[in-house]
């Protein structure tokens, strides 16, 4: 197996995918380092999560190398289990089994695939739904949770798994607005215990307080990428002023008189209307 990723948790070269004849990535270069948070924003159908799905190998590849913690997953003699339980997923919909419990979320996939006992399973997971805020919910089903609290659930199922790294799609974006900020609370302490983010998000306030990095994607293509401050505050790329345009609404940013995005609170008012960008 080829290492060409070298260091990095994530390394993508020349990617394309198409679905039949229409080509939805068009040669991406990227790569993200271990420990690194990188944010991916971009509008409605530029090809986000399909970037994602491809790291992961839910979608293949048409073209192009892609290594994960020093695997190469395009290789075609790769383990694609072995490598997909060293990354965690967090999707938009939450993905529980709504007849576990959230305790029984979290263990399922700790005793079949990771072959851990019960007991060491649900110790994991008990720790694992501490840290999310839900110690208390362990026995309550997905139907009991508010939809926060279920994404917090998956989230913790994830970690449970113990990932080297973890891919979001959109992870808050499903949310009522009053329950984002719990959810990316989770994510802001994770990226502060050194875990290696990738994150498809419209949240601006998380990307630009937590982000390593920003890339910007439109038409299956990397336009920009940088430190939030460069891509989010001085974009170069008209498609990058124009979608941010759209997605920093500087009205909505008023609303509450705190400026934005980088109150003492996280993200900001900028965050919380429903963020897609028309197509
Ligand atoms: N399985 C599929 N079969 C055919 N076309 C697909 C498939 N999955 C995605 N596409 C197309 O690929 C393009 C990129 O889709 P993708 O879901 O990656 O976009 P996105 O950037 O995640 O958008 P959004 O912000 O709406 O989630 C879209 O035009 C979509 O219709
Ligand atoms: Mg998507």
């Amino acid at each position: 197996m080829t290492d060409v990723g070298g260091d990095n948790a994530i390394e993508v070269r020349g990617l394309h995918k198409a679905f039949g004849t229409v080509e939805v990535l068009r040669g991406i270069d990227f790569s993200v380092a271990r420990g690194e948070v990188v944010c991916v924003i971009g509008p409605s159908g530029s090809g986000k999560s399909t970037l994602l799905r491809c790291v992961n190998l839910l979608e293949e590849p048409s073209a192009g190398r892609i290594t994960v913690a020093g695997t190469e997953v395009t290789d075609p003699d790769v383990d694609i289990d072995r490598v997909r339980r060293r990354i965690g997923m967090v999707f938009q919909s939450f993905n529980l089994f709504p007849h576990l419990t959230a305790l029984e979320n979290l263990t399922i996939a700790q005793r079949r695939v990771l072959r851990r006992d019960r007991a060491a399973a649900e110790r994991l997971a008990r720790d694992q739904l501490a840290r999310v805020g839900l110690g208390d919910k362990a026995a309550a089903y997905p139907a009991q949770l508010s939809g926060g609290q279920q994404q917090r659930v998956a989230i913790a199922r994830a970690l449970a798994m113990a990932p080297e790294l973890m891919l979001f799609d959109e992870p808050t974006s499903a949310l009522d607005p009053e329950l984002v900020g719990d959810v990316l609370a989770v994510m802001r302490s994770l990226a502060r215990d050194g875990m290696t983010m990738l994150v498809v998000t419209h949240e601006m306030g998380f990307a630009r307080e937590v982000a390593d990095r920003v890339v910007f994607m439109d038409g299956g293509l990397i336009v920009e990428e940088g430190t939030p401050k460069r891509v989010v505050g001085a974009p170069r790329h008209e498609r990058t002023r124009t979608f941010l345009s759209r997605v920093l609404d500087p009205a909505a940013a008023r609303v509450d008189g705190t400026g934005g995005p980088d109150g003492p609170d996280g993200p900001g008012p900028v965050t919380t209307p429903p963020l897609r960008p028309a197509p």
